[in-house]
């Protein structure tokens, strides 16, 4: 089976929200959040990610509901580990949840989720959301030892954080690669699904195609960006077109 791809649309609603802030379910705000899901669909995505962030800078509460019901495929819900966007998950029920660190003056997830450091925190929202039937992903820096923590806490998946590759030098990108490389043999290794996310293009992404046992790419600015000059479903497209090639090994 191929590499999957989830489409991240926080950028849509981050464009709806320059003009819309105030209201944001006008029958005439656009861009419409739905209509980027389908579009992402069409081009093959294969599930739609939003960031519900504490500060709402892009997805809003009612998109949550509005998505969950109207996109026809797997929803990813990204959120901080916060006893308010934890209500809203048990509500909406997504199909993943994917925990990141939040930090509000940051302009995207900077960095992976610490679950070694805040295990005790992060056990029983891990355990909540698996008690709802949602599959509970951790957003992590490619370290050994955040591989492990996020096993030990009851985690289902683990989502490496590719934003130090897609950021290095060329000199740098095989130290990084080698991270990548022994924290998805790792996590394999103790029974953890392997995602990646952060920063991908189909610029950079060929050179992730050694990272073995890789199942699902997070992807957002860069196809929300390219859709801006060719439509969302060809952006996909194109992405997808070059994952093909990932072999698995
Ligand atoms: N994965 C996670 C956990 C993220 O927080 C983000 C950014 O919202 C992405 C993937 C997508 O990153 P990018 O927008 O750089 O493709």
């Amino acid at each position: 089976m191929g590499l999957k791809l989830g489409v991240n649309i926080d950028h849509v609603a981050t464009l709806r929200q320059a003009r819309y802030a105030s209201m944001p379910d006008w029958p005439g705000a656009e861009p419409v959040l739905l209509e980027a899901a389908n579009a992402a669909l069409r081009g093959g995505a294969d599930s739609i990610t939003i960031h519900l962030r504490e500060d709402r800078r892009h997805i809003q509460d009612r998109d949550v509901g509005v998505i969950r019901e109207g996109a026809a495929c797997p929803l990813n819900l990204e959120m901080g580990n916060t006893a308010e966007i934890l209500e809203i998950a048990v509500r909406w029920k997504p199909d993943f949840v994917c925990l990141v660190p939040e930090n509000r003056a940051e302009v995207t997830t900077e960095g992976g989720l610490d679950v070694a450091g805040q295990a005790e925190e992060l056990r029983p929202t891990v355990a909540r959301l698996r008690d709802c039937g949602i599959l509970v992903s951790l957003f992590i820096d490619p370290e050994i030892e955040q591989v492990r923590a996020s096993r030990e806490i009851g985690g289902d998946i683990v989502e490496l954080h590719t934003g130090a590759y897609a950021q290095a030098s060329v000199g740098a990108r095989e130290t990084e690669i080698s991270r990548l490389r022994a924290a998805a043999i790792e996590a394999q290794a103790v029974g953890l699904q392997v995602n990646a996310g952060h920063g991908i293009t189909t610029g950079n992404v060929r050179g992730l195609f050694s990272v073995p046992h890789l199942i699902e790419f997070n992807i957002g600015h860069h196809l929300v960006s390219r859709a801006l000059l060719i439509g969302l479903e060809q952006a996909v497209r194109e992405m997808m077109e070059v994952m093909r090639e990932y072999s698995g090994d």
